[in-house]
């Protein structure tokens, strides 16, 4: 079972707008200009496809999800969304570059096998992931004890349990803004940015 935001689109986009303010529309931007135009965008579990409303109009948009959801209201606005595993490699269609957006704390300990797979059959891969700063919500999720126990609840509920991964995994994601640039480095990008709380790498 999801959190309650994993079962509405629009309030799944409100809470998106509140977490990163300002820096939402940023990151949106820098992505679709990374991009340009008359391109073939495959974004890798694409929850309710924000991002499809800021890359740039001549480009041809293709969507995978497990979220019924999510899919079937972005069918309903039009757009070519599937209801598939991210994992099926073989299936993926013939694209210029494929995004994930904050995807791999979702399927930690799979992020990087994953990653590298992706990297491996594809021409431009663009990814954005959070890291851990020194902020209440990070400290109260890094706590133990009686703190963790309340957290993953809440978490299960009201936070980033998207129902198909481990409910817990977002605790798995320790990542800081060093381990983070780190591990993306390891996989060779031709750029890191930073945004807000996330790194944005290209490969
Ligand atoms: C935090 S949301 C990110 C959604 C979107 N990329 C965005 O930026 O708003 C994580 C998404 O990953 C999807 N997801 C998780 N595991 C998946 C899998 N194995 N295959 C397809 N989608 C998956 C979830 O359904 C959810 O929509």
């Amino acid at each position: 079972m999801s959190s309650i935001f994993y079962k509405h689109p629009k309030l799944y986009n409100a809470m998106l707008r509140i977490l990163h303010g300002k820096k939402l529309i940023e990151r949106y931007k820098f992505l679709a200009s990374e991009i340009g135009k008359e391109q073939i965008v495959f974004e890798l579990a694409c929850g309710s496809c924000l991002f499809y409303n800021y890359i740039d109009p001549s480009c041809e948009y293709i969507g995978w999800d497990l979220n019924q959801i999510f899919i079937d209201q972005a069918k309903k606005d039009g757009l070519n969304v599937n209801l598939q595993d991210i994992f099926n490699y073989d299936e993926y269609p013939d694209n210029d570059v494929v995004v994930i957006i904050d995807v791999l704390h979702h399927i930690v300990p799979r992020h990087e096998a994953f990653l590298k797979e992706v990297i491996s059959k594809s021409k431009k891969v663009i990814v954005i992931e959070p890291f851990k700063s020194v902020n209440l919500l990070d400290i109260l999720l890094l706590k133990k004890g009686p703190v963790r126990i309340f957290m993953k609840i809440l978490n299960r509920f009201f936070g980033d349990n998207d129902g198909i991964n481990h409910p817990d995994s977002f605790f798995e994601w320790k990542y800081t803004e060093e381990d983070l640039v780190s591990f993306f480095k390891k996989i060779k990008p031709v750029k890191i940015t930073k945004s807000g709380k996330d790194l944005i790498a290209v490969f």
